[in-house]
């Protein structure tokens, strides 16, 4: 028996499979650790499994599953995510117990249809509160739509207070053997916890902070999500991580992205960065966006309070590899944000609105400066960046 399956608690199993086939999540985000899709399996009076695992690892799912579940029937399949990287292995279940009760919302029975064409026999449509009786345990289910999906929903079992929580406390990073949070150092995964929450969930910023602050009433004991380590001794570590990132509690600190052609925008992010750092800020932190993949410079993002984006001029527009980035964080809300931008131009002056529009598209605070430099650096615009560095470091507050 090859399958890895772990009690977490009397009767309720961890099914979680690593990937580190998958180059990108979503074909989009590095997986320079893998990530992890974990399902759940509560053998009680009614057999209940509670999401499944993207496709491509369902073999070692259904093999762990398969020996645990033994000879019982399947009653019931709890779909709280429909995205493909939990909802794979819905129809291999689907075909061993087609009377399988399939428990979802009014969303996730139309997005079931939507994408995979699946219409379950049986399907126990659920609303926020209502109780599904698996006999020693009951799950509570609550509505936490767009977090991250519109159908995306959590369950939590009151008397022992486990939360099934889906894609929210989850993390990229497969699970290395250590399933528990206590059974590894949390600081070596902290910034891939991030970097996922940044990623994947922070796009729904405002909602999700109402959703946490409903989690927050349950008397939360173990945290089972759908990705990464199951959270039992430091809750209060992961909740107000969470919390303080969807209430963009950030740190001082600037991030400064630039696209840079032939090094003349970078050269001025240098002088720019020194005029921060001769302001007071400690923390400057520099990518160039053509070398460096979104993912990490938006994980940086999610930390500095502080933004300056500056690019050259490629076509009339910001430079390509430079505009990619803006383009996935145009309907992200940085209010917190400060922000500034400036832009350099040989024949088209274009650019520099380009940057103004993406600072009033996150709702940041954006420092007016007006600094659209016109082939070599000038002495009036070095005046220019050195008030933009000086306003820039009063209102991150150093
Ligand atoms: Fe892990 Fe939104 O899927």
């Amino acid at each position: 028996m090859n399958n890895l399956h772990i009690e977490l608690k009397k009767n309720l199993y961890y099914l979680g499979v690593n990937d580190r086939d998958t180059p990108r999540f979503e074909n989009l985000w590095p997986l320079e650790y893998g990530v992890a899709y974990n399902s759940y399996l509560i053998l009680d009076k009614y057999t209940c499994l509670v999401d499944t695992v993207r496709i491509n690892k369902a073999e070692g799912f259904t093999g762990s599953f398969s020996d645990l579940i033994g000879n019982r029937n399947l009653d019931y399949m709890i779909l709280q995510h429909v995205e493909p990287d939990h909802a794979g292995a819905v129809s291999m279940i689907m075909e061993k117990y087609p009377d399988v009760t399939v428990v979802g919302n009014k969303q996730t029975k139309r997005l079931l249809k939507t994408f995979y064409d699946i219409e379950p026999k049986k399907f126990l449509e659920v609303k926020e509160g209502d109780v599904l009786d698996l006999g020693e345990r009951k799950l509570k289910f609550f509505l936490t739509s767009m977090v991250h999906w519109p159908e995306s929903m959590v369950c939590f079992e009151e008397n022992e207070g486990i939360l099934f929580s889906q894609d929210i406390f989850g993390s990229f990073g497969t699970v290395d053997g250590s399933v528990f949070d206590d059974e590894m150092e949390y600081k070596r995964i902290k910034s891939e916890i991030r970097r996922y929450y940044s990623n994947i969930i922070g796009h729904h910023n405002k909602q999700t902070a109402r959703i946490l602050d409903k989690l927050s009433k349950l008397d939360i004991k173990m945290i089972c999500p759908v990705h990464g380590i199951v959270w039992r001794t430091y809750i209060d570590t992961i909740v107000d991580a969470y919390t303080s990132w969807a209430k963009m509690k950030l740190e001082k600190g600037v991030v400064l992205v630039y696209g840079s052609m032939y090094g003349m925008t970078e050269a001025i992010c240098d002088i720019f960065a020194r005029f921060l750092v001769e302001n007071g800020v400690t923390t400057v932190k520099i990518f160039d966006a053509s070398k460096t993949h979104p993912s990490y410079i938006i994980n940086q993002i999610f930390k500095y309070n502080g933004l300056v984006v500056a690019s050259t001029t490629y076509n009339q527009h910001v430079l390509p590899c430079l505009s990619g980035m803006l383009n996935i964080l145009r309907d992200y809300t940085f209010d917190n944000h400060i922000y500034g931008h400036f832009a350099e131009y040989g024949w088209s002056s274009t650019t520099n609105k380009e940057l103004k529009e993406f600072g009033e598209n996150i709702k940041a605070k954006i420092i007016e400066s007006d600094i659209n430099i016109h082939g070599k650096l000038r002495e009036e615009d070095m005046e220019k960046l050195k008030k933009l560095a000086k306003d820039m470091a009063k209102a991150i507050g150093v």
